[in-house]
């Protein structure tokens, strides 16, 4: 089941590993993700995980509930921490992050309701920055995040950090907030909402500064449409035009996972 990578590179200080298709490196996530569970449970009784939604990660989900379905795999004692939501939405909308996270990931699962946390779409907007605050805050008081998911956006957004004349300097210092989604991401979710007209233009992210913060990063890209902003990421300077490219401040930390459709620009 297992596929080692095919190649491994070493690219603006991150390990970058490359895997013949979607699934292997789908599956070399969810193994990383069981790993930093096993470790952190064994360090500090517990492990904290922030996870991403969108098309990329479904298989690293379906993978992870087979491991717990054969026995494998508890998340008795994880909390789990989402990267965005729209905003406004209701958590039951079918489009909601909230209805993604419970319909690949948390109906199959041993993780108890109260320590799966998504950001609300649903607070009044004067109330946004207090509930990002609180957030921010809940993570910190779980003991920070053991392990952040990414998957990176054509644009190269990470969570919804969107591309910005932002110095990198500031963009690394972004915290949890209400953000207008760019074009490119409207237009990525045009096929789920029916049309670009009808995207939700808004969302609550989580802050560049809180994802540089995880004591591991592992970012998942997979498929041609990925290319240039993969190869913009690792090849280029750090910028907030391309937010992924910021991956670099903690690239200690970072792994890359890409199969070879995504890894095309960086031949
Ligand atoms: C999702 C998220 C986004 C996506 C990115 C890629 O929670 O924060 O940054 O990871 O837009 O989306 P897919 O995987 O649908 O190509």
């Amino acid at each position: 089941m297992k596929t080692p990578p095919s190649r491994t590179l070493f690219l603006s200080g991150m390990d970058v590993k490359l895997y013949p298709d979607p699934e292997s490196a789908s599956i070399a996530a969810a193994m990383l993700i069981e790993q930093v569970i096993v470790d952190a449970r064994a360090k500090r009784g517990k492990a904290v995980l922030g996870l991403a939604t969108g098309s990329t990660p479904r298989r690293v989900y379906a993978h992870l509930v087979a491991r717990h379905r054969a026995g494998e795999l508890s998340f008795r004692d994880v909390s789990t921490y989402n990267l965005d939501e729209y905003y406004p939405i209701a958590a039951n909308d079918p489009l909601s992050y909230h209805t993604y996270m419970y319909d690949n990931l948390f109906k199959f699962i041993d993780l108890a309701p109260e320590r799966a946390h998504l950001l609300d779409g649903t607070i009044s907007e004067g109330l946004a920055g207090a509930h990002a605050g609180l957030f921010e805050r809940s993570i910190e008081a779980d003991g920070g995040l053991d392990a952040q998911l990414l998957g990176i956006g054509r644009n190269g957004h990470i969570g919804f950090n969107e591309p910005s004349d932002l110095t990198p300097e500031a963009a690394i210092k972004l915290g949890t907030r209400l953000v207008e989604l760019h074009p490119t991401t409207r237009s990525d979710a045009a096929a789920e909402f029916g049309s670009v007209e009808r995207v939700i233009p808004r969302a609550l992210t989580l802050g560049i500064a809180t994802i540089l913060s995880a004591r591991s990063i592992i970012m998942l890209a997979t498929g041609p449409h990925k290319a240039e902003a993969v190869a913009g990421a690792l090849l280029g300077p750090a910028t907030a035009q391309l937010p992924a490219s910021l991956l670099s401040y903690a690239a200690a930390r970072t792994t890359w996972l890409i199969d070879h459709a995504a890894a095309r620009g960086l031949e």
